[in-house]
Protein backbone atom coordinates (compact mmCIF):
# COMPACT_ATOMS: atom_id res chain seq x y z
CA UNK A 1 0.00 0.00 0.00
CA UNK A 2 1.13 3.95 -0.96
CA UNK A 3 2.38 5.44 2.47
CA UNK A 4 0.56 8.78 2.50
CA UNK A 5 2.55 11.79 2.55
CA UNK A 6 2.65 14.21 5.93
CA UNK A 7 3.19 17.71 4.58
CA UNK A 8 3.68 19.71 7.64
CA UNK A 9 2.90 23.84 7.96
CA UNK A 10 5.93 25.32 9.67
CA UNK A 11 4.75 28.28 11.02
CA UNK A 12 2.07 28.36 13.57
CA UNK A 13 2.52 24.22 12.99
CA UNK A 14 6.10 22.80 14.03
CA UNK A 15 7.76 26.78 14.64
CA UNK A 16 6.13 29.05 17.45
CA UNK A 17 6.12 32.49 15.55
CA UNK A 18 3.82 33.45 19.25
CA UNK A 19 7.34 32.96 21.17
CA UNK A 20 8.76 36.08 19.16
CA UNK A 21 6.98 38.21 22.16
CA UNK A 22 10.05 37.41 24.55
CA UNK A 23 12.47 39.32 22.26
CA UNK A 24 10.22 41.71 21.69
CA UNK A 25 9.72 42.68 25.76
CA UNK A 26 12.37 43.95 26.77
CA UNK A 27 11.59 46.82 23.81
CA UNK A 28 8.38 46.95 24.22
CA UNK A 29 7.65 46.13 27.33
CA UNK A 30 3.24 45.67 28.18
CA UNK A 31 2.95 46.32 24.41
CA UNK A 32 5.28 43.30 23.40
CA UNK A 33 2.03 40.46 23.01
CA UNK A 34 0.08 42.89 21.21
CA UNK A 35 2.84 43.62 18.47
CA UNK A 36 3.48 39.87 18.35
CA UNK A 37 -0.19 38.98 17.77
CA UNK A 38 -0.61 41.89 15.34
CA UNK A 39 2.91 41.14 13.15
CA UNK A 40 2.17 37.56 12.93
CA UNK A 41 -1.86 38.31 11.63
CA UNK A 42 -0.57 40.74 9.67
CA UNK A 43 2.07 38.65 7.70
CA UNK A 44 -0.61 36.43 6.82
CA UNK A 45 -3.22 39.14 5.65
CA UNK A 46 -0.23 40.88 3.32
CA UNK A 47 0.48 37.25 1.86
CA UNK A 48 -3.23 36.99 0.98
CA UNK A 49 -3.64 40.15 -0.44
CA UNK A 50 -0.33 39.41 -2.55
CA UNK A 51 -1.98 36.52 -3.91
CA UNK A 52 -5.04 37.78 -5.02
CA UNK A 53 -3.29 41.02 -6.91
CA UNK A 54 -0.91 38.52 -8.43
CA UNK A 55 2.10 40.63 -6.70
CA UNK A 56 4.14 37.76 -5.27
CA UNK A 57 7.12 38.54 -2.82
CA UNK A 58 8.92 36.30 -0.78
CA UNK A 59 7.42 35.68 2.55
CA UNK A 60 10.00 37.15 4.38
CA UNK A 61 8.65 40.43 2.57
CA UNK A 62 5.26 40.31 3.93
CA UNK A 63 7.15 39.05 7.01
CA UNK A 64 8.98 42.66 6.90
CA UNK A 65 5.97 44.67 5.98
CA UNK A 66 3.58 42.81 9.03
CA UNK A 67 6.37 44.43 11.14
CA UNK A 68 6.09 47.77 10.06
CA UNK A 69 1.85 47.15 10.17
CA UNK A 70 2.07 46.04 14.02
CA UNK A 71 4.03 48.75 15.50
CA UNK A 72 2.50 51.46 13.45
CA UNK A 73 -0.91 49.72 14.24
CA UNK A 74 0.21 49.62 18.67
CA UNK A 75 1.81 53.43 18.32
CA UNK A 76 5.39 52.13 19.01
CA UNK A 77 8.65 53.54 17.53
CA UNK A 78 12.06 51.68 17.18
CA UNK A 79 14.74 51.90 15.17
CA UNK A 80 15.81 50.04 12.07
CA UNK A 81 18.55 48.27 13.68
CA UNK A 82 16.35 46.60 16.03
CA UNK A 83 14.11 45.81 13.14
CA UNK A 84 16.57 43.98 11.57
CA UNK A 85 17.55 42.14 14.98
CA UNK A 86 14.07 40.78 14.62
CA UNK A 87 13.57 39.92 11.55
CA UNK A 88 17.20 38.00 12.02
CA UNK A 89 15.32 36.38 15.17
CA UNK A 90 12.58 35.16 13.06
CA UNK A 91 14.82 32.08 11.76
CA UNK A 92 15.50 31.26 15.31
CA UNK A 93 12.13 31.03 16.16
CA UNK A 94 11.55 27.68 18.95
CA UNK A 95 10.17 24.77 18.02
CA UNK A 96 6.39 23.52 19.75
CA UNK A 97 7.72 21.46 22.86
CA UNK A 98 6.37 18.29 21.70
CA UNK A 99 6.99 18.67 17.40
CA UNK A 100 10.95 17.05 18.01
CA UNK A 101 9.73 13.88 19.35
CA UNK A 102 6.48 13.77 17.41
CA UNK A 103 8.27 13.91 14.21
CA UNK A 104 11.09 11.06 14.85
CA UNK A 105 8.44 8.69 16.06
CA UNK A 106 6.41 9.60 12.68
CA UNK A 107 9.53 9.08 10.99
CA UNK A 108 10.36 5.97 12.30
CA UNK A 109 6.93 4.11 11.91
CA UNK A 110 7.50 4.97 8.44
CA UNK A 111 5.74 7.91 7.21
CA UNK A 112 7.08 9.96 4.45
CA UNK A 113 7.56 13.33 5.68
CA UNK A 114 8.15 16.96 4.23
CA UNK A 115 7.93 20.49 5.45
CA UNK A 116 5.31 22.77 3.12
CA UNK A 117 5.38 26.26 3.85
CA UNK A 118 4.63 29.77 2.38
CA UNK A 119 8.35 30.38 3.32
CA UNK A 120 11.23 29.96 1.20
CA UNK A 121 13.49 26.47 0.83
CA UNK A 122 16.35 28.76 2.35
CA UNK A 123 14.10 30.30 5.13
CA UNK A 124 12.55 26.64 6.22
CA UNK A 125 16.05 25.17 5.93
CA UNK A 126 17.17 28.19 8.54
CA UNK A 127 14.46 27.62 10.71
CA UNK A 128 14.32 24.31 10.66
CA UNK A 129 17.88 23.91 10.56
CA UNK A 130 18.60 25.67 13.96
CA UNK A 131 15.07 24.32 15.86
CA UNK A 132 16.90 20.99 14.70
CA UNK A 133 13.81 19.84 13.12
CA UNK A 134 15.65 19.57 9.35
CA UNK A 135 16.71 16.10 9.77
CA UNK A 136 13.25 14.42 9.88
CA UNK A 137 12.25 15.84 6.06
CA UNK A 138 12.71 14.23 3.28
CA UNK A 139 11.99 17.15 1.18
CA UNK A 140 11.31 21.10 2.58
CA UNK A 141 8.23 21.88 -0.63
CA UNK A 142 8.23 25.71 -0.85
CA UNK A 143 4.91 27.70 -2.45
CA UNK A 144 8.15 29.49 -4.15
CA UNK A 145 8.72 27.55 -6.60
CA UNK A 146 4.84 28.10 -7.82
CA UNK A 147 5.13 31.59 -6.58
CA UNK A 148 2.01 31.56 -5.64
CA UNK A 149 0.80 31.90 -1.53
CA UNK A 150 -1.49 29.28 0.76
CA UNK A 151 -4.32 28.72 0.41
CA UNK A 152 -4.35 29.20 -3.19
CA UNK A 153 -4.93 25.50 -4.60
CA UNK A 154 -2.23 25.90 -7.11
CA UNK A 155 0.46 25.43 -4.21
CA UNK A 156 -1.36 22.39 -2.86
CA UNK A 157 -1.17 20.82 -6.57
CA UNK A 158 2.84 21.46 -6.56
CA UNK A 159 3.45 19.82 -3.39
CA UNK A 160 1.76 16.60 -4.88
CA UNK A 161 3.08 16.88 -8.38
CA UNK A 162 6.86 17.61 -6.90
CA UNK A 163 6.60 14.67 -4.34
CA UNK A 164 5.16 12.43 -7.11
CA UNK A 165 1.62 11.36 -5.13
CA UNK A 166 -2.14 11.26 -5.74
CA UNK A 167 -4.10 13.91 -4.03
CA UNK A 168 -5.86 11.27 -1.92
CA UNK A 169 -2.16 10.01 -0.96
CA UNK A 170 -0.96 13.41 0.60
CA UNK A 171 -2.62 14.69 3.98
CA UNK A 172 -1.88 18.35 5.31
CA UNK A 173 -0.92 18.78 8.64
CA UNK A 174 -1.44 22.42 9.91
CA UNK A 175 -2.46 24.21 13.01
CA UNK A 176 -3.79 26.84 10.32
CA UNK A 177 -7.52 26.57 9.69
CA UNK A 178 -7.09 28.48 6.48
CA UNK A 179 -4.27 26.02 5.26
CA UNK A 180 -6.60 23.26 6.69
CA UNK A 181 -9.56 24.46 4.19
CA UNK A 182 -7.09 25.22 1.63
CA UNK A 183 -5.90 21.56 1.45
CA UNK A 184 -9.21 20.76 1.55
CA UNK A 185 -10.65 22.41 -1.11
CA UNK A 186 -7.56 21.30 -3.23
CA UNK A 187 -8.60 17.70 -2.52
CA UNK A 188 -5.82 16.59 -0.14
CA UNK A 189 -6.35 14.47 3.18
CA UNK A 190 -5.99 17.02 6.50
CA UNK A 191 -4.66 16.95 9.99
CA UNK A 192 -5.55 20.06 12.09
CA UNK A 193 -3.60 20.63 15.16
CA UNK A 194 -5.58 22.62 17.18
CA UNK A 195 -3.47 25.07 18.62
CA UNK A 196 -5.63 27.86 19.14
CA UNK A 197 -8.94 27.16 20.67
CA UNK A 198 -10.49 30.35 19.29
CA UNK A 199 -10.38 29.55 15.93
CA UNK A 200 -12.54 27.06 13.59
CA UNK A 201 -13.55 25.94 10.48
CA UNK A 202 -15.72 28.18 8.88
CA UNK A 203 -16.38 26.25 6.04
CA UNK A 204 -18.13 22.53 7.60
CA UNK A 205 -17.40 21.39 3.92
CA UNK A 206 -13.66 21.72 4.06
CA UNK A 207 -13.49 20.39 7.68
CA UNK A 208 -10.08 18.47 8.22
CA UNK A 209 -10.81 14.42 8.61
CA UNK A 210 -8.45 14.33 11.86
CA UNK A 211 -8.25 17.08 14.36
CA UNK A 212 -5.90 17.12 17.41
CA UNK A 213 -4.68 18.89 20.32
CA UNK A 214 -0.80 18.38 19.92
CA UNK A 215 1.31 16.78 16.88
CA UNK A 216 2.53 14.05 19.06
CA UNK A 217 -1.39 12.85 19.20
CA UNK A 218 -1.53 12.51 15.39
CA UNK A 219 -0.24 8.79 15.73
CA UNK A 220 -2.94 7.61 17.11
CA UNK A 221 -5.09 8.81 14.76
CA UNK A 222 -3.13 7.87 11.75
CA UNK A 223 -3.39 4.04 13.10
CA UNK A 224 -6.68 4.24 13.03
CA UNK A 225 -6.73 4.41 9.19
CA UNK A 226 -8.61 7.77 8.27
C1 LIG B 1 3.59 28.50 6.57
C2 LIG B 1 2.93 29.58 7.38
C3 LIG B 1 2.33 30.63 6.61
O1 LIG B 1 3.16 28.24 5.44
O2 LIG B 1 2.07 29.03 8.28
O3 LIG B 1 4.56 27.93 7.08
Amino acid sequence: MTQTLLAFDVYGTLINPGAMADLLRPTLGDSAEAVAAQWRASQLQLAFRRGLMGRYVEFSVCTRDALDVALAAQGVEVDANTRDEWMDAYSRLPAFEEVDGALASLVAAGYRCVAFSNGTERAMHEVLGNAGLDRHFEALVSVDDVRRFKPDPVVYHHLTRRMNVAHDHARLVSSNNWDIQGARHAGLKAAWIHRDKTALIEDPALAPDIEVERLDELARELEKGT
